[in-house]
């Protein structure tokens, strides 16, 4: 076997990598992504390396500007939101990652690709949904649901055993396995936080656990100004500078951090069917989606932007549950995008201890109108002409009376 793994350099998927080469014979390839993550992958060639992995089966990417431009980007088009709280940020890269494997996995003539996701969570279904819908014939090994390394004792036992470099955070003083950390993740867009004590929902968190936000009790007393600028429903500049999407998210995440903006605790209801506590911080992503429907609130017609509202939660639950590359979610893409193309113009945000809020917004498409809309006397609206329009709205309520009173 010749297999593609997810491989970040961990303790996890390098106990994976030795796995695959001891209980399949294989070959392992790895691929490492830089997604904004913020830690460095350059050690993973290193770790790959001391796993005796051939330098030209080692894959580090770096897949910033394509994760925000063709994942990210487009799924803020249609603002996005899973459970009315979860801005998605781990759901999103899981099919760029599945795709990056599967074109290495043709490159290098192999056979399977591996990941290092548990058989309880959606990340699996995620990538394996990726996988199969881009080439149905790939092989998956998925080793948390095949080995018996099922406990955090186990798995640094079989690490130690074999010789894997176990990261200082996995011990304790006596070097004996310590609590573990957090089930985290991260890219550009937000970092989650699950299992240890937030496994009871009834928990709050300690401050110490939020990495990416400064606490809105701590943030700046000064509340802070950006206008944010649109074009075809993207983001594309911020204080008038045109920035490529993946600088331009890192520089909302640096606001949002500064503001104490996007920490979120929530239980969600997984895809495998049991419902699970998780915390997220998602900086950048929060300021865009306010400023997204602000734009979109002055360029879309009422009952696209109504019926682009109803397609949200549609289409947040295909991302969600992995079926990004679905003949569903590009047809939900292909209408939501139709609606994008007169999306234009800025956003004018105020930030401030945890708080954005839109205050002003404009368009060269603009389709509001002053002259409609205003309190003051206008030559453009005939208010006699709402007489009739609520009359023949209230027809049937009319009629649905007259009855009633006929029957008594
Ligand atoms: N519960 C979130 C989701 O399903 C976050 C998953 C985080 N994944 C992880 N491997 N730590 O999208
Ligand atoms: C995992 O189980 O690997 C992480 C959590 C999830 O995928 O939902």
């Amino acid at each position: 076997k010749k297999v593609v793994l997810a491989y970040s350099g961990g303790l996890d998927t390098s106990t994976i990598l030795k796995w695959l080469q001891d209980e399949y014979n294989a070959e392992v390839i790895t691929f490492t992504a830089d997604l904004g993550q913020g830690e460095e992958v350059e050690p993973a060639r290193t770790k790959a390396l001391a796993c005796g992995i051939k330098p030209e089966n080692i894959f580090i990417l770096d897949i910033k500007e394509e994760f925000v431009k063709d994942y990210v980007f487009p799924m803020f088009r249609a603002n996005a939101i899973y459970e009315g709280e979860y801005l998605l940020g781990t759901s999103i890269a899981r099919p760029l990652i599945a795709k990056k494997q599967i074109e290495i996995a043709h490159k290098m003539g192999a056979d399977a690709v591996s990941h290092g996701a548990t058989g309880k969570g959606n990340d699996q279904v995620r990538f394996e949904l990726g996988y199969l819908g881009l080439d149905s014939e790939i092989t998956v090994i998925a080793p948390w649901r095949e080995w018996d390394l099922n406990s955090r004792e186990k798995l640094l036992a079989y690490a130690k055993k074999n010789g894997i470099e176990i990261d200082k955070k996995h011990l304790d003083k006596d070097g004996n396995p310590a609590i573990s950390p957090y089930s985290m993740d991260a890219n550009l867009l937000h970092i989650s936080y699950e299992g240890l004590h937030l496994e009871n929902p009834n928990n709050e968190p300690e401050e110490s656990m939020w990495l990416w936000t400064t606490s809105p009790e701590k943030a700046p007393d000064q509340a802070e100004y950006i206008t944010i600028g649109y074009k075809n429903g993207d983001p594309i500049s911020i204080n008038g500078e045109e920035l490529s999407p993946a600088t331009l998210l890192k520089k909302l995440n640096d606001y949002g951090n500064k503001h104490g903006i996007g920490r979120v605790d929530i239980v969600e209801n997984r895809y495998v069917g049991m419902k699970a506590r998780g915390c997220y911080e998602t900086p950048g992503g929060t300021i865009m989606l306010k400023a997204h429907r602000a734009i979109e609130s002055i360029c879309l017609d009422r009952e696209a932007a109504h019926l682009k509202d109803e397609m949200m939660p549609k289409y947040a639950k295909l991302i969600y549950q992995g079926y990004w590359f679905s003949p569903e979610r590009e047809m939900l893409q292909a209408a939501i995008d139709a609606t994008q193309v007169n999306v234009e113009g800025t956003v004018k945000l105020k930030l401030y201890k945890g708080s954005v809020m839109v205050v002003g917004r404009e368009s060269v498409n603009s389709l509001y109108s002053e002259a409609h809309s205003t309190f003051e006397e206008d030559e453009v609206y005939n208010q006699k002409d709402a007489e009739g329009f609520i009359r023949l709205n209230a027809l049937r309520f009319i009629i649905a009376g007259q009855k009633k009173r006929s029957k008594k």
